[in-house]
């Protein structure tokens, strides 16, 4: 990079000095921006530039580019794969979307959201909900992740069953490329075939081909009536059973299947206040199904009668409660509250796999039986997105183990997890992304003809590697 102060200041030109976080003057506020939230991740920035137009990201990234400084764009900052947080270097400029707020417009017709990369998802969600529709992307993060950090890791969430990945709800971006120029790709268009999907390269790119500003979204008919089972079962594949039966009962209006072990289940009632499991700990696993229908009157009880009768015909479950209203809702809480239950239990080893459902019953006891020789008492905190094929197959520390013993074994507990699912068939990431931290397993199991295209398209976008270097491929 060269000079910082001249940076500095062509910086300021642009945000005016309040847009700037410069460290040594501004410590306390840069350092959320200089870590993620869990702590796991931790940088060093140059500086932290806070644009509030698209105009203002594009001139921005031109004096970046004028001075050789890489750019590491951020969100909200809760990505669990370290891939908002700058290096230790001290030369990266993180460009933070926090002043990118606008929701420019909402097309009831056409059923589009277009927003500001900013904009908190909870907001965006809001936004769709005052009109009567439905953004069906939904996530324990909902409250501080923005719609630029969800297209840019390809969320995932919990309504991915019933309407797919982010990927397939982004019909029109804006993004500022490395150099400063701008694409307007603000389409709202279900139907577009000229040409190559220029939008699906940046969707999941994790901010290393550019800076996303604003995003048009389909939006789904709103969901009038919900009802949820909580379903006690003796193994996953009574889980995998029940989602086909699910599936046949209820066709599209299976809205989420979430499933969660007996522990991960423990360590919420354990940190996080209020929440109760209705059926105790006794199940090894327990699934939350929801159901849902767009129309007013629909019986969505009855169908969930249907469902328990079906699944009990067919051995499906142990135990069921009904829940609806305030009482699904704490389902949700319950659900919702692993994440941060379990981070109370010293340092936690996130894994987010997928597999081919008629394979996850089998890869889960590979892996027991692999992760007990590594290290006997080991806490498998299982949870996540079955109904998807998408397992948190996260790790704590056995009670009593010292963190730093425990992170020492990190690279074996993972590589036991990891070849189950190359011998399955899998996915080392379903749904976070590589950032750094699964930059270079992920490489280990791509062939040379993906790598080679990955490089090309960066090189193609990003010439001289200044977005987000490190992230997704290793710097070249
Ligand atoms: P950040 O963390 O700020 O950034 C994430 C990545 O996107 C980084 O590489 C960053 O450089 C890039 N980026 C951010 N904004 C832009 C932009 N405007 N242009 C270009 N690049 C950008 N994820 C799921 O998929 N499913 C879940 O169910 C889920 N649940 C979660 C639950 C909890 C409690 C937490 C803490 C996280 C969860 N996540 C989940 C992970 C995370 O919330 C999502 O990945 C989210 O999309 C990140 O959004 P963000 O705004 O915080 O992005
Ligand atoms: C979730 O679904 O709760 C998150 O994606 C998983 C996590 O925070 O590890
Ligand atoms: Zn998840």
């Amino acid at each position: 990079m060269a000079d910082p102060d001249l940076l500095r200041t062509a910086l300021v030109d642009v945000v005016g000095e309040r847009g700037v976080l410069v460290p040594g003057v501004h410590d306390d506020r840069l350092a959320t921006y200089a870590a993620d939230w869990r702590g796991a991740y931790a940088g060093r920035p140059a500086l932290v530039v806070l644009p509030s137009t698209t105009d203002e990201v594009a001139a921005v990234l031109r004096a970046c580019a004028a001075h050789g400084a890489a750019v590491v764009p951020q969100g909200g900052n809760t990505g669990l794969c370290g891939g908002a947080v700058p290096d230790a270097s001290g030369t990266q400029v993180v460009v933070s979307t926090d002043r990118l707020r606008a929701v420019r417009d909402l097309d009831v017709a056409n059923r589009t959201l277009t927003v500001e990369a900013g904009v908190v998802l909870a907001d965006a969600q809001a936004a769709a909900g005052a009109a009567g529709l439905l953004l069906p992307l939904t996530m324990g993060s909902q409250g501080r992740c923005t719609v630029g950090g969800v297209v840019a890791t390809n969320a995932g969430g919990t309504g991915v069953l019933r309407y797919g990945s982010t990927r397939a709800l982004v019909l029109g971006l804006e993004v500022v490329l490395p150099d400063g120029r701008v694409w307007d790709g603000l389409r709202g268009l279900r139907k577009d075939n000229t040409g190559y999907d220029l939008k699906q390269l940046f969707v999941g790119a994790e901010g290393t081909l550019g800076v996303v500003t604003a995003v048009v979204l389909a939006l789904q008919p709103a969901v009038r009536r919900r009802v949820g089972l909580w379903v006690g079962l003796d193994s996953l594949a009574a889980a995998v059973g029940l989602l086909g039966t699910a599936r046949e009962v209820a066709g599209e209006r299976v809205t989420a299947f979430e499933v969660m072990s007996a522990p991960s289940r423990a360590m919420v009632l354990d940190h996080v206040p209020g929440t109760r499991d209705p059926l105790g700990p006794e199940h090894p696993w327990c699934g939350l199904v929801e159901l849902g229908d767009t129309a007013p009157d629909a019986d969505v009880e009855a169908l969930a009668e249907r469902l328990l009768t079906a699944a009990a015909e067919r051995d499906q479950l142990v135990d069921a409660v009904v829940a609806t209203g305030p009482q699904l809702d704490a389902l949700w809480a319950l659900r919702e509250g692993i994440s941060e239950a379990q981070n109370h239990e010293g340092p936690s080893l996130k894994h987010d796999v997928s597999v081919a459902l008629g394979s996850m019953a089998d890869y889960v006891a590979a892996c027991d039986a692999g992760l007990a020789r590594e290290l006997p008492g080991v806490r498998v905190v299982a949870y996540g997105h079955v109904g998807d094929g998408n397992l948190h197959h996260n790790l704590s520390k056995p009670p009593g183990t010292d963190d730093a013993d425990f992170l020492a074994l990190a690279p074996r507990l993972t590589e036991v997890l990891y070849a189950q699912v190359a011998a399955h068939g899998g996915s080392i990431s379903a749904e976070h992304g590589l950032g750094t931290a699964k930059r270079d397993a992920a490489a280990a199991y791509k062939s040379d003809v993906e790598l080679d295209l990955m490089r090309a398209v960066k090189r193609a976008i990003d010439p001289d590697g200044r977005m987000n270097p490190g992230k997704v491929l290793a710097a070249s």
